[in-house]
């Protein structure tokens, strides 16, 4: 319902302020004419930037799973999008060579990923992210998909769900929060499943951590495969890239920075042939380099202007010619 209200009373249309904004610029090295393709379009923050400092006729094209992003934006920027420099599609960015395709738009000079929820996602309470904003036990970034948070939370057995919070929340209580959770379901909403995370693990014990965050995590990982859309995503990135175009991914759980980290570094190194090992080397030119030995994090202004940012990590690589 909150999808279909006009934007100025959309409760999620509260200020979104794009993280780490002038390191991601810098790092993709957008110039006049420049074209990008944002696959976590989101609030459109980023997109509004790229498309300024791509100016006068640099074009965006921009992903979101999230329907109501891709309609607040065509809102917000629909001056771009009427000058052809800003194109939408809506669809998991593990799709973004098809949408690249559709758009007729490749090579490209950049591409960005900014990923996880975004904060109108956090904010309203009917997508169910939130234990802060109680709402469905929803976490889809798609509404339309079918599996939700509430399937997993109510029918999926014990031992399934430890494994979940356990492997994608990194959460050490999490065989004793899934037999609690198992003996005390079904849940309806986000603010009563957090209650039952604090209690299973017998309060809060201090931590600034709310008991509940790690689960919300791991929950919200299952739901929309966040990992295996990144693992797809990466490779496809580097083939619409020109040579000499940059990638820049920011990221917010030590998961998915090890994913891009592990990526990055592979596609940095060169293979070479070994003839004594059976199945062994093979040649390959090393196709990225690290621009980002260590990830950029955000400084402490930022942090204290916009919290969501203080577990951000920023990565960016250049793709190499090949020979
Ligand atoms: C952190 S927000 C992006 C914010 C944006 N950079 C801005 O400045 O407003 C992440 C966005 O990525 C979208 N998203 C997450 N995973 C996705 C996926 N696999 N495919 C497409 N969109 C995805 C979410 O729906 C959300 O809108």
């Amino acid at each position: 319902m909150g999808d279909r209200l006009p934007i100025a009373a959309d409760p999620a249309n509260a200020s979104h302020l794009p993280v780490l904004l002038a390191p991601t610029l810098d790092g993709l090295a957008v110039r006049p004419g420049a074209w990008v393709i944002d696959c976590t379009i989101g609030g459109g923050g980023h997109t509004e930037a790229l498309l300024s400092r791509s100016a006068p006729d640099g074009r965006v094209l921009g992903i979101d799973a999230d329907p109501a992003a891709i309609r607040r934006v065509s809102l917000r920027l629909a001056d771009a999008i009427a000058a052809r420099r800003l194109v939408l599609f809506h669809g998991d960015f593990a799709r973004v060579e098809e949408a690249a395709d559709v758009h007729a738009f490749a090579p490209v000079d950049g591409v960005l990923l900014d990923l996880g929820v975004s904060s109108f996602q956090l904010q309203t309470s009917e997508r169910g992210f939130s234990f802060l904003h109680s709402g469905p036990l929803d976490m889809r970034f798609d509404p339309t998909q079918s599996l939700c948070a509430a399937d997993i939370v109510n029918d999926w057995d014990e031992r399934d769900l430890a494994d979940v919070i356990l492997r994608y929340g990194e959460e050490p209580q999490g065989r004793r929060i899934a037999r609690y959770l198992v003996q005390h379901r079904p849940f309806a909403t986000t603010a009563e499943l957090a209650d039952a995370i604090e209690k299973a693990v017998g309060g809060r014990r201090g931590s600034r951590l709310h008991p509940a965050t790690r689960t919300f995590q791991a929950l919200r990982i299952v739901v929309n495969g966040e990992l295996t859309q990144l693992e797809a995503v990466l490779p496809q990135a580097l083939r619409l890239l020109k040579p000499g175009g940059r990638l820049a991914v920011i990221s917010f759980h030590s998961l998915e920075d090890r994913i891009v980290k592990q990526w990055m570094q592979d596609e940095a190194r060169t293979y070479v042939h070994d003839p004594t090992r059976l199945h062994g080397g093979y040649d390959r030119q090393p196709t990225l380099r690290i621009l980002t030995k260590k990830p950029i994090v955000a400084d402490e202004a930022e942090v204290s202007r916009n919290p969501r940012s203080r577990s951000a990590k920023l990565r960016i690589a250049e793709k190499l010619p090949t020979i």
